[in-house]
């Protein structure tokens, strides 16, 4: 089975993420990904990547979702080649890659021109 790839433009500015969001389950939705929580899920990790790449990652250059045999991968290109951390939780978050991994299969840092791209690869979807 050949692959599916979605590249999807991030807007700048404070919407960025919640269009992401909203883009990334229209585009599972079509590829036949159907159950209501994996779909939840899979936006999840997409917002808290977005946010993570323009928070600390000094802005997303690229969205993409990738899918063979069922199974999908998120992946954020960023501008800063410092690896996501994981941190102790406060007010201030810290949260957002615990949470990746919780719903994740696995996930990891690759070299991306100055920057770099972060993936999530995503668990299997029941409900396709
Ligand atoms: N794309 C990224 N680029 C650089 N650093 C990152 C990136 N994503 C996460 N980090 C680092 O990992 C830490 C933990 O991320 P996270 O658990 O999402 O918490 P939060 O975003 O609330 O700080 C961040 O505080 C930051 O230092
Ligand atoms: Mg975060």
């Amino acid at each position: 089975m050949s692959a599916l790839v979605a590249h999807l433009d991030v807007p700048p500015g404070p919407g960025g993420t919640t269009a992401a969001r909203t883009a990334a389950r229209t585009v599972l939705q079509a590829w036949g990904f159907r159950d209501a929580d994996w779909l939840y899920d899979a936006t999840v990790v997409v917002s808290e990547l977005v946010a993570n790449a323009v928070r600390h990652g000094g802005g997303i250059l690229a969205l993409t979702l990738h899918a063979v045999r069922g199974r999908v991968t998120v992946i954020a290109a960023d501008c800063t080649g410092a690896p996501p951390r994981r941190r102790r939780g406060d007010q201030t978050g810290g949260r957002g890659l615990a949470i990746i991994e919780t719903l994740s299969r696995a996930w990891g840092v690759q070299p991306y021109g100055r920057g770099k791209c972060v993936w999530v690869l995503l668990p299997a979807c029941d409900g396709r």
